[in-house]
């Protein structure tokens, strides 16, 4: 029998109260259609561990469906249905989401197979989960409000710091969950119990049948983690980085530039550089392998035309700064921005692990710059002071960027005045 624990107080201490209020109100409306309704999953975890997330996974015994489309009818916002998981997301007005799903045993046909899906009770859903930290449920239902659901001791995990599977099978049925185990280590500064790393040892072999592109996506959930090399060790340790990239590497070099990465991503971050959280998958091929060999195992994953793009641009950027004479760290930030204007902020990130320290620091200080360029001077100020509008202000606004970039207190009117001259000399010649 659980140990019974009732965690409202916490609940009422870490949520923001908006949430707080969205979880009894839901609570309210499941019980008053005689549905049990519980907060599952990573929300419930990070509840314990103090930690900020407001994800909410919401379990109802009973028709999770219908209950997402009366809160719709009775507190407006939208909801999402996809029938067949038996799944809805419903988005309150105050733009929080939240994921109601009826309660469902997950079959496996083989393993890495997507979940059929079946009626269950929560005792049963919360089973087929991952680990015992994520296996737990806090009732939401009026009655019962607050009472921690924990029929796998991870209450009892989450304090001695531990990722442990529910069941034997469990990286068998689901490969990926190696990955998802090896990132609960890295986050958390978690281990795995010498069971459950036995059993990811052994179903490591099993991520060759994964899909490239669920692969991708666990990695790049990996690596953004803020100890992404602590992660790539593990999974060297546990033998399951081979399956996934082919690289010739020494380890050493592989850990190497996954810090760099990591670096670089962490400064960009600290100065509002943005990168889509999924930058990392083009650069695993870019970081591991040569070019050729790069492009030919990206094919496999089936890369989205916006990831491939980058992937290519990535290639090129490390060709321009690895390579031209006209990128070096005295180089003006005009002369980047000639070179590399048109250079994703993920690109030039993965292309920037390749420079030396010195000139990576350039290279950084360049995006910065860039990313916080407002261009004082655009079309219409040029249309507004006179100048005939035509092809050629393209090139006339590009070079007004680099003045700007290069002389950050620079006016409009001075740029101007500059644009001025760079016309009348170009009707002299
Ligand atoms: N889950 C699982 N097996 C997987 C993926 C997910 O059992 N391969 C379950 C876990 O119970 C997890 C929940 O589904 O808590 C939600 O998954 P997800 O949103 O991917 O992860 P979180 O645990 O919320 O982790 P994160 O904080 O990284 O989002």
């Amino acid at each position: 029998i659980p140990m019974k624990r009732q965690v409202t107080e916490t609940m009422k201490k870490q949520l923001p109260p908006v949430i707080f209020q969205l979880l009894e109100l839901i609570g309210k409306e499941a019980a008053e259609r005689d549905m049990n309704a519980f907060l599952i999953g990573g929300m419930v975890r990070d509840l314990l561990l103090n930690r900020d997330n407001v994800d909410m996974d919401i379990v109802i015994e009973g028709d999770g469906i219908l209950l997402a489309e009366e809160l719709q009818k009775l507190y407006g916002g939208s909801i999402r249905t996809h029938k067949q998981f038996r799944t809805a997301v419903w988005k309150h007005p105050s733009g929080f989401k939240v994921d109601l799903t009826s309660a469902r045993t997950e079959y496996y046909d083989f393993p890495a197979a997507l979940p059929k899906v079946e009626m269950s009770t929560i005792k049963e859903d919360l089973f087929r989960r991952d680990f015992t930290i994520n296996a737990m449920g806090v009732c939401i239902s009026t009655q019962e409000f607050g009472d921690l659901l924990d029929y796998f001791h991870g209450y009892e995990d989450i304090n001695k710091g531990r990722i442990r599977v529910l069941y034997n099978l469990s990286f068998v049925e689901d490969p990926t969950r190696i990955l998802r185990a090896i990132r609960f280590e890295t986050r958390f500064s978690f281990q795995m119990d010498a069971q459950t790393h036995e059993l990811a040892r052994q179903a490591a072999n099993n991520l060759r049948s994964v899909s490239k592109a669920r692969l991708a996506g666990e990695l790049s959930r990996m690596f953004y983690e803020e100890d992404a090399p602590a992660g790539a060790k593990r999974m060297i340790d546990l033998s399951c980085l081979n399956y996934i990239i082919s690289t010739s590497l020494s380890e050493k070099t592989i850990l190497q530039r996954i810090q760099l990465l990591t670096d670089v991503r962490k400064e960009f971050e600290a100065n509002h550089v943005k990168m889509k959280p999924s930058f990392w998958i083009e650069h695993l091929f870019v970081m591991f392998q040569d070019h050729h060999q790069a492009l030919i195992h990206a094919a496999t994953f089936a890369l989205s035309k916006d990831d491939k793009h980058t992937l290519n641009t990535t290639l090129h950027a490390v060709t321009t700064i690895t390579d031209s004479a006209d990128i070096s760290p005295l180089a003006q930030t005009g002369e980047w921005h000639r070179q590399l204007s048109q250079t994703k902020n993920e690109a030039l990130a993965g292309a920037l692990v390749f420079a030396d320290a010195e000139l990576r620091q350039a290279g950084i200080n360049y995006v910065i710059k860039r990313n916080q360029l407002i261009p004082l001077v655009g079309g219409k100020e040029l249309i507004n002071a006179g100048f005939k509008p035509g092809p050629h202000f393209k090139d006339i606004l590009f070079e007004l960027e680099i003045i700007q970039l290069e002389n950050p207190d620079i006016t409009a009117d001075e740029l101007l005045q500059y644009a001025n001259r760079v016309l009348a000399s170009g009707n002299e010649t």
